[in-house]
């Protein structure tokens, strides 16, 4: 079976300052052994792009290291707001961070929001970071300014409501939700420690209930949030492998990986009836190629075997980070081949194109 390339829309690939979590080369290289050829990159570097100057440093290393399209968005901070304008001409989307999670960008109080939501044109979203309170006045903002909110990694059940709600009275609002939240809870967290520690924490089976049930309308897009932290950050030490982690640190940073493991859960879900491979489609290409307005990608697919069954993951991962929290999860559906114009980089578990 044959898919376009996928496209992920919230990745966090740590170039510029977290290199040694990731970077452009083997963010895209994870990318590729997942079968997305374009990804949409987070802000909250170091330092974090809320420059027009900063942007495009960064913009110009990823066109430069990169094996796949990166798109980056533009990062929102109060006291940079004078750059919106001239950021909003060159990034697909505007990133605005409205709870505490990983690195230093953090918009505080709902006056500063609402400046940069009208210091930001209608035409392009602004994705936020939003969770419970904040998710509902972002969507207020939606409808005061008639700007286009995409709320991210929506997790429970009041927000995917609240959104359904936003939708069915025509606000300007989308959302994605992330592969962990759809197949994971809380007693997954317990089990993985930090490793299955991210922003929003896990939810109740029942939350993971209510987004399935919203997988075919309110959901526009499935986005991995892939975070990657090294496991020395993440304080684990693996005892045996797959049983009891324990981490030695108070605080590791929240945040996993998922490029490589959100498209084989897709399938996965779809041999077993949850989900149709159409809708896999409008979730990873149709529906975040429209929402951020991305180029089509000319002579470029992926090939996957929706038959294969195996135990995660069946390569040697290529994020930097090393590890995956749905390592030995029994998966049908593997990626075969990716071509990206023109040219086949992707083969059987192999980067062809490093
Ligand atoms: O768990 C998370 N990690 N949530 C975020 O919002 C940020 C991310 C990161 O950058 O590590
Ligand atoms: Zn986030
Ligand atoms: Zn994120």
């Amino acid at each position: 079976m044959k898919f376009p390339g996928l496209i992920d829309a919230h990745v966090h690939l740590r170039t510029p300052g977290g290199e040694h979590k990731e970077d452009f080369r083997t963010g895209s290289a994870a990318a590729l052994a997942g079968g997305f050829t374009v990804l949409l990159a987070m802000p909250n570097t170091q330092p974090p792009l809320v420059s027009s100057k900063e942007w495009t440093i960064a913009q110009t290393r990823a066109n430069q290291e990169s094996l796949c399209d990166i798109f980056l968005f533009a990062g929102a901070s109060e006291i940079f707001i004078h750059e919106l304008p001239e950021l909003a001409k060159k990034a697909h989307g505007l990133k605005v961070y409205l709870n505490d999670t990983y690195g230093p960008l953090r918009v505080a109080g709902i006056e500063p929001f609402r400046k940069i939501v009208q210091a930001w044109p209608a035409g392009k979203p602004i994705a936020v970071h939003a969770e419970g309170e904040t998710a509902a006045e972002a969507i207020a903002a939606a409808g005061q300014y008639g700007r286009h909110i995409h709320i991210c990694h929506v997790s429970r059940k009041e927000e995917i409501e609240l959104i359904a709600d936003a939708k069915a009275r025509g606000l300007k609002v989308t959302c994605e939700v992330t592969p962990h939240h759809l197949f994971l809870n809380e007693a997954d967290a317990d089990r993985l420690g930090p490793l299955g520690d991210m922003r929003p924490q896990l939810a109740s089976q029942s939350d993971v209930d209510t987004l399935w049930q919203h997988i075919n309308s309110t959901i526009d897009m499935i986005a991995s949030d892939h975070a990657p932290h090294t496991l020395e950050e993440k304080g684990v030490i693996v005892d045996k492998p797959m049983e009891g982690y324990t981490s030695t640190r108070t605080a590791p940073p929240p945040g996993v990986p998922g490029l490589e493991s959100t498209l084989p859960l897709l399938l996965t879900a779809a041999a077993e009836g949850r989900l149709t491979y159409e809708r896999i489609q409008t979730l990873l290409v149709t529906n975040p190629r429209k929402i951020y307005n991305l180029p089509s990608q000319p002579d470029t697919w992926v090939e996957v075997d929706e038959k294969a069954s195996y135990a995660f993951p069946d390569h040697p991962l290529y994020t930097k980070c090393g590890w995956s929290p749905f390592e030995g999860r029994r998966m049908t559906g593997r990626v075969r081949k990716v071509i990206y114009k023109g040219k086949t980089v992707y083969q059987d578990g192999k980067i062809l194109s490093l």
